[in-house]
């Protein structure tokens, strides 16, 4: 298969052992906590049927019990949106997500993202990761008609809430101001998460306060995103809207694997991101997933490597070691990836994000001296997208810049990596990288989907249904009750 110039690779050469004659005292540790070469090959073997079956499974329509839930819709989903947008252009889903994107950047200029984890944290990555880092106070003409956008439904702080209720109120004061209107895009595939329903509850009565309760703007500014059936669809039906008007999540595809429904691509269009670039990405993974061998697999080559780690060495945690502070957020949803899909039957890796170089300065000691109880897999952006901020030569030099006058931060962030994979490697500490060409809608695409998809596979490696999370409602039950008892 021929890949584009952005294809992002994994790297995981150096945990394998050297040639014979390279032997010494380290390859030596490195060989007690690294991979064999031999076991790295079986693996691959094995796993290559497990493609397969994870391939079989998409064409399940009635899965048996043991494989149930089955939420492999989010494999094909990205290039079916695609011929879907092509065939039929608005009248597709894509098309009806951009097209909804569309009204809320003309009427409004600030966007209220109501939603909690895999309804949450997808969005906050694509945000993160894609959006100008100060995106919310740049001068309306530099945000080129992208409205503001803010994120809430995510926690129950009552300060966090106050604040931004502060913030519209002190700042929408006209409504018939285009940048005095905000609107809100709610959430939730259940539709009965309680975070994002009471946020919901109090954001809309705002709504409908400022707009009038008869306003025609309240329906065009208010879009909920839900699953087929279920409180939210209820109220929305309630409120007005038709089910045109409602976006749906579909029923194949689990919270944490919804980047690609409207859970994710509203938002991102909505932020001004090129929609179709995400989808061309997460679709040219799952050919590679589904056609590559397991030398050209990244998919296969993460979960495999992951999975040994895990499981065969010993490594429970795994570091997710993002050089780029815009991915911090990417860590956060893998972590959510990782803690809901693996995280069963008393197993799966516990997972960390650290953002580099900020942590070398924090967990550094621990990872690089502490207890040997880690995989580190580093992402890592070879070409900034912006032009290389560099040193200038001073008058005074006691801070001894100077010597650095003709170098920038992409030297000392290379430096920097270079010099952490060395320390780690020659203290026989395991780290493969994840290397994207450049941080791009197209690359984070491929990353998200490479990422589900070597997911599923780990999990259909242990033994545990990498889809649905029953842990996760215990805490519900409980607090559901409490709330009941007063
Ligand atoms: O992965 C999942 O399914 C969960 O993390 C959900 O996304 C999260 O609990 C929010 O659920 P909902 O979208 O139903 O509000």
């Amino acid at each position: 298969m021929q890949l584009p110039d952005e294809a992002i690779t994994y790297q995981y050469q150096s945990l394998l052992p050297p040639p014979a004659e390279e032997w010494n005292l380290l390859t030596e540790a490195r060989a007690k906590q690294f991979l064999s070469a031999t076991r790295l090959k079986a693996l691959a073997q094995q796993i290559m049927q497990v493609r397969s079956q994870v391939a079989t499974e998409r064409e399940l329509q009635n899965p048996p019990p043991e494989l149930r839930p089955l939420d492999s819709g989010f494999i094909d989903l990205p290039q079916k949106h695609l011929d879907n947008h092509r065939r039929k252009g608005e009248a597709s889903d894509l098309g009806k997500i951009l097209k909804i994107a569309g009204k809320l950047k003309e009427l409004t200029d600030r966007v209220i993202i109501l939603g909690i984890g895999g309804s949450y944290l997808a969005a906050k990555a694509l945000y993160d990761g894609l959006v100008h880092s100060y995106h919310n106070e740049l001068p309306a003409k530099t945000r080129m008609g992208v409205p503001r956008i803010y994120f809430e439904g995510n926690n129950l702080d009552n300060d966090a809430i106050q604040d931004l209720l502060e913030l519209i109120e002190n700042s929408c004061v006209d409504p018939d101001i285009r940048d005095e209107r905000y609107g809100i895009i709610v959430v939730s595939k259940s539709g009965g998460t309680l975070e994002t329903s009471v946020a919901y509850r109090i954001f809309r009565n705002e709504a409908v306060k400022y707009y009038g309760p008869s306003s025609e703007l309240l329906k065009q500014v208010i879009v909920p995103v839900t699953g087929a059936t279920g409180k939210l669809r209820d109220l929305s039906k309630a409120h007005g809207y038709t089910e045109e008007d409602v976006l749906t999540i579909p029923d194949n595809v689990g919270g944490r694997y919804s980047v690609f429904t409207p859970a994710g691509l509203l938002p991102a269009a909505v932020m001004g991101l090129d929609v179709r670039a995400l989808l061309l990405g997460a679709s040219s993974m799952t050919r590679r997933f589904l056609e590559e061998p397991f030398e050209r697999n990244p998919v296969l080559q993460f979960a495999a490597v992951n999975y040994l780690m895990t499981e065969e060495h010993g490594k429970s945690i795994r570091v997710l070691g993002v050089w780029s502070k815009k991915l911090e957020a990417l860590g956060m949803w893998y972590d959510q990836l990782v803690s809901e899909s693996l995280g069963k039957l008393g197993r799966g890796p516990t997972p960390l994000t650290v953002v580099q170089t900020r942590d070398l300065h924090s967990r550094g000691q621990q990872h690089q001296e502490g207890s040997r109880d880690k995989m580190f897999n580093n992402v890592v952006i070879k070409t900034p997208r912006t032009p290389p901020v560099n040193v200038a030569m001073g008058e005074h030099n006691e801070d001894e810049l100077n010597q650095y006058n003709r170098k920038g931060y992409p030297d000392f962030m290379g430096a920097a990596y270079r010099g952490t994979t060395q320390a780690y490697l020659d203290t026989a500490r395991p780290m493969a990288d994840l290397v994207m060409p450049v941080l791009s809608e197209h690359t984070m695409g491929q990353l998200m989907q490479m990422l589900m998809l070597a997911t599923v596979i780990e999990g259909r490696l242990m033994g545990v249904n990498p889809y649905g999370q029953p842990g996760v409602e215990a805490y519900k039950r409980n607090m559901k009750q409490i709330l009941k008892n007063g």
